[in-house]
């Protein structure tokens, strides 16, 4: 099973798609993650995504589309995955679209978690985040079992850099601008799924799996 996971910065894509992950046994892909995994070890790769996500800018297409597709290309990704943060804008859905095409493969479903603005930033001033393991909290909705210690892997829980509130309104204005569109490609190619995101966590995860089945 191959699912795309849409919708606006802290929507709750990287929350659902580890549910989904676990629940139906496919790699959790997060391009967002692989990019603060390589800014936390400080590669190449890191350093020059830092630029932009700090500002809360897409990193260019050619470089996210070249991890993203080195990283579906590994075994675990055999029988399918679930896809978050990517793709973020029309060129990299194509260009996802004509990999999956010429190995005769596709998209199963694009899940749209839908969460309007307002309730977006204050959201993102609540949640921690572990960057060594990937696992995101909220202060008050998601609390971790100890404060500021991640429940999975014990590190150390943090408000991610690019949380902070005039970049997350960055970030909402690059959505609208440049990821929304993909709400209609996929509508076009028959496979997108909208959720109401503003609902509880667990009421989230059963409207997705109602439809993954
Ligand atoms: P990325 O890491 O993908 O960030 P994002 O899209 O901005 O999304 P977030 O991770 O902030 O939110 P989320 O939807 O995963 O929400 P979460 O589950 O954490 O990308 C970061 C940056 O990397 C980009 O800005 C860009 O620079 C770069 N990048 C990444 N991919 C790229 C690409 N393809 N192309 C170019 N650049 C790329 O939830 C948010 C909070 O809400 C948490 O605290 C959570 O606990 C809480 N929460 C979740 N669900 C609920 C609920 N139902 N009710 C209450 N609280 C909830
Ligand atoms: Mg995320
Ligand atoms: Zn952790």
């Amino acid at each position: 099973m191959k699912i795309i996971m849409l919708g606006a910065p802290g929507a709750g894509k990287g929350t659902q798609a580890k549910m989904i992950a676990e629940k139906y046994g496919v790699p959790h892909v997060s391009t967002g993650d692989i990019f603060r995994a390589n800014i936390k070890n400080g590669t190449q790769l890191g350093m020059e995504a830092k630029q932009y996500m700090d500002k809360g800018l897409l990193v260019p297409d050619e470089l996210t589309v070249r991890i993203l597709l080195d990283r579906v290309a590994q075994e675990d990704c055999k029988n399918g995955y679930v896809l978050d943060g990517f793709p973020r804008t029309i060129p990299q859905a194509e260009v996802l679209d004509n990999a999956l095409t010429e190995l005769g493969d596709k998209i199963d479903y694009a899940v749209n978690v839908d969460v309007p603005d307002e309730n977006i930033i204050r959201r993102m001033s609540g949640r921690r985040a572990c960057l060594s393991c990937g696992a995101t909290y909220h202060i008050e909705h998601i609390p971790p079992k100890k404060e500021g210690v991640c429940d999975a892997c014990g590190s150390e829980l943090v408000l991610r850099d690019d949380d902070k509130a005039e970049t997350v309104k960055n970030r909402l204005d690059v959505y609208h601008k440049q990821t929304q569109p993909l709400i209609d490609f996929y509508t076009e190619k028959g496979v997108l799924a909208t959720v109401d995101g503003t609902l509880p966590m667990d009421d989230v995860f059963a409207a997705i799996t109602a439809i993954l089945g």
